[in-house]
């Protein structure tokens, strides 16, 4: 283990001249500073690899327990403005900050808190068969939209609130993008700056953005407290995954799959495949307001499973 270590950390350094002096630049989604060597990169990170309420994970249907205390999401309906960036690991929007605009705001469902929505991660894959973090009875989709507000009734911000120790700091409302012939309209608005920010750094600004219409119609979720997906996986929020997919083309997937990793200069490999595989659940609870025995109109132990095999199947997936 100890040559492991050192043959890792070695390789690192040498990766590390070449490229970039900063720390925060140097994880990736695959090889020797992939997802399992994220907790040995940073002693910062060491819940990625020590942490028992990590993120993301796989929803296991059979687990679920329906909570009738679960109220709707709210999210305000403004449209904001803010910029999409191409990470170097990840497409993130940011909504301006600026203290005379607008903010929108996250609350119910779970919540006791307010939460300020903040920023959208993208994730997605190579490939259609997998690029959500989350999963469900071991089913990906092509990719996954991850709303991500701070808790603004405690922290003054979004790095106060992700840092370590701190509770409730964050909410992450989760959305599968699942492959159609029409997009949502507002993942549109995102996916049309793509190609201004095919290399890392680059930015783009977007006018109007309705984070409220990039969700699905769907008024049930799941929900669990887990961790960030990125380093260091904060053990600070409050996922709340929606039981429904929204849709992206064929054409808007191609657009993001010509992303890259790396600047102009090196581009290195595609951005696609951008996603940490499934943490373990740890005996953590994974509520529900979907409530089974209601739907069936018969209390039946089995039918949880039922249902979530329903919501498994191509039924669910064309959102019908
Ligand atoms: C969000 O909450 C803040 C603080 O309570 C409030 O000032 C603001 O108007 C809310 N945003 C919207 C769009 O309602
Ligand atoms: C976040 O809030 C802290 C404490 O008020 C402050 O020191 C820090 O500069 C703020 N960070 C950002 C990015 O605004």
């Amino acid at each position: 283990m100890k040559m492991k270590l050192g043959f890792v950390l070695c390789q690192l350094l040498l990766f590390i001249e070449g490229t970039s002096s900063n720390w925060e630049d140097w994880w990736t989604y695959d090889g020797i500073s992939g997802p399992s060597f994220w907790g040995l990169l940073n002693p910062e990170w060491s819940l990625c690899n020590k942490g028992r309420h990590q993120s993301p994970i796989d929803i296991d249907p059979t687990v679920l327990l329906f909570d009738p205390y679960l109220r709707l999401i709210q999210v305000d309906k403004l449209r904001i403005s803010g910029t999409i960036k191409n990470t170097g690991h990840s497409i993130i929007f940011e909504a301006d900050t600026t203290p005379s605009v607008a903010k929108i705001n996250i609350t119910g469902g779970p919540l006791s808190y307010k939460y300020r929505f903040q920023e959208i991660h993208i994730h997605y894959g190579k490939v259609n068969s997998r690029g959500s973090e989350h999963s469900i009875s071991g089913y990906a989709f092509p990719a996954e939209l991850q709303m991500i507000g701070y808790n603004s009734d405690l922290y003054p911000n979004m790095t106060e609130a992700v840092r370590l120790h701190k509770n409730q700091g964050l909410v992450g409302v989760s959305v599968m993008l699942q492959s159609g012939d029409l997009s949502n309209a507002e993942l549109r608005i995102l996916t049309n700056q793509l190609d201004k920010i095919r290399y890392r750094g680059q930015k783009a600004h977007i006018g109007h953005l309705s984070v409220r219409e990039l969700l699905p119609e769907t008024d049930f979720y799941i929900t669990y407290e887990g961790s960030t997906t990125l380093p260091g996986c904060y053990e600070t929020i409050t996922w709340i995954i929606m039981n429904k997919p929204i849709y992206i083309t064929k054409q808007q997937l191609y657009a993001l799959r010509k992303l890259k990793q790396g600047d102009e200069k090196k581009t290195k490999a595609p951005l696609a495949d951008n996603y940490r595989p499934a943490q373990p659940l740890n005996h953590r609870v994974l509520r529900t307001n979907i409530d089974f025995r209601r739907k069936q109109g018969k209390s039946c132990p089995t039918m949880y499973q039922d249902h979530f095999y329903e919501a498994n199947s191509p039924l669910w997936n064309t959102g019908s």
